[in-house]
Order: structure tokens, then sequence, then C-alpha cells
């Protein structure tokens, strides 16, 4: 289970940043008092436009960057006060943490095997299983900077999973990926759920969410707008698909806001 109870985290810019978003204060409120609970056995989804502060939520959760304020409990473990066990218990799939371009994928599922303490005979299992369900066993040990970004993609996937994490969280899953790759991998999510597991996920695209999300929590500028089933979601906004009822809490936000 994840709870997330009021987390904010404000960015300090620099000049040039500043300059290149054109703003006059230096501080950027990227999550703004943000609180919601996700549950084992749900896929629940982060959806919001760009910049809505979904990847800074994520790497919050994963204490790869500290919150400004608030808590954030990852299987009863506190985020700042437990961070390893959070880290122990969870996956995390990101854009942004690239693979050392110099070695296999082989070789970097061993090492985060290791790195997890992943007895030996299991590791090999699971590498096999892995490997052959996302088709990287072509691949594997071709070196990470040869390989395109759908392979890389599918490589980061199974290193993240190398010690059979009870939480998931990805961060834009499919991005990159062909629609029988992406297939794979949201069928893939499905099925960790059905495991027990829950898997966190963010993203943009509105039929992504819709088939895979048993959850979701609208995000606009850092704050929660909505959640809910999508039933729940479409009912609240008298819309019929998810693309609508997105572009109705879009709009009572913006207005608000003037
Ligand atoms: N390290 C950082 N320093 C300064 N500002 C940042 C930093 N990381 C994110 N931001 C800002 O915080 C806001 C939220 O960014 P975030 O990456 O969380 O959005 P997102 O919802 O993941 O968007 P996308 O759909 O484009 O991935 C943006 O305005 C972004 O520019
Ligand atoms: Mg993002």
């Amino acid at each position: 289970m994840i709870e997330i109870k009021e987390l904010s985290k404000v960015f300090t810019l620099s000049r040039k940043m500043m300059k290149e978003a054109k703003v006059k204060s230096n501080k950027k409120i990227a999550v703004d008092h943000l609180s919601f609970t996700a549950n084992q056995g749900e896929i629940y989804g982060l959806l919001g436009p760009n910049g809505a502060g979904k990847t800074t939520t994520l790497r919050c959760i994963s204490t790869i960057i500290k919150p400004t304020s608030g808590k954030i409990y990852v299987a009863g473990h506190e985020v700042q006060e437990e961070a390893e066990a959070v880290r122990n218990s969870i996956g995390f799939l990101t854009s942004d943490i690239k693979l050392d371009p110099q070695f296999s994928p082989d070789y970097m599922f061993d090492f985060f095997g290791r790195l997890h303490h992943v007895p030996k005979d299991v590791l090999k299992k699971r590498k096999e299983e892995l490997f052959s369900y996302f088709g990287i066993t072509e691949f594997s040990h071709k070196k990470m900077k040869e390989l395109s970004t759908g392979m890389k993609q599918k490589a980061a996937i199974a290193v993240s999973l190398v010690h059979d994490p009870k939480i998931v969280i990805f961060d834009e899953p499919t991005n990159g990926l062909d629609i029988v790759t992406a297939r794979k991998v949201t069928d893939y999510l499905k099925k960790l759920k059905e495991e027990g597991k829950l898997v966190i996920i963010s993203t943009h695209i509105m039929s992504e969410a819709e088939k895979l999300c048993d959850r979701i929590g609208i995000i606009i500028d850092g704050t929660k707008v909505a959640e809910g089933t999508i039933r729940q979601l479409l009912e609240e906004t008298k819309t019929e698909n998810l693309e609508d009822a997105f572009f109705r809490y879009y709009q009572n936000k913006k207005k608000g806001e003037e």
C-alpha cells in the first residue's frame, strides 16, 4: 500500500532555468499538497498533462528526491525515515534513469540482482522468464548503447523487476514502445496486479489509463482535481469517455483560477 499525505515539492530554479521558463520567481511548486492512497491488487494511474507533477510525485515515492513537506508511506515505511526498506519493496521505472551504456542487459540484470541480494538460482530463473517474456534474450549480450529506444525500455523494465517487488512504480511505461511491445508491458502489469501487487503508473495517454487502471487520480498543476474509477469520473462529469471527462476537469480548474 502507498499512502501520500499532503505531499509538496518545491524546486529552486537556477537563473538559467528562470530565464528559460520566463518566470520571475526562483521557486517552482511542482507538487502542491497532494494526497492519495493506492492499495495492493490495484493499478492506480496518475493522469495529467505535461508538467503536472507526475514524475516528481513518483520520484518522491521512490526515494530519488526528497519531499519539501508531507509524508509518504510505502508498505508502512516512511520514505525519508526508512528509505532502504522502501527501496527494497519497490520496482521503479523512469525515463530519466539511464542504464549504463557500456554494459549489457544481461550484466545489468545480474548486477541489480546481487544488489538486492537475490539468490543465484532465483535470479537465473527470473532472468529467463522476464527476458523471454519481453523478447530480450536475442540482444541480452549487446551493449546498452547499441540498443534501440524500445529495446532499452524493455531491458529497463526487466531490471526494475529483478527482485520481484510487491509495489511497482512505472513512469510512462509504454513510452517509446510500438503497439505490440506496449501491449506486452500492459499485459504484464495486469498479471502483477492479479498476483496481488500494487502497480502505480503515470501517463497522459487516455486510452492506456482507460484500459489499464482500476482507479485514476487526475493531477493538474501539482494538485489532484479528481479521483475514482473510470465509471465514477464519467458519472461525475456526465461524459462518455475519459478524454471528455479530463477536459471537463481541466476547464473547471482553469476557470477557478481566473
Ligand atoms: N529538477 C527540477 N528542477 C526544477 N524544476 C523541475 C525539476 N523537475 C521538475 N521540475 C518542474 O516541475 C514541474 C513538474 O514536472 P514533472 O516532471 O513532475 O511533470 P510531469 O507531470 O511528469 O510531466 P510530463 O508529462 O511532461 O512528464 C514542471 O514545471 C517541471 O518543469
Ligand atoms: Mg513525467
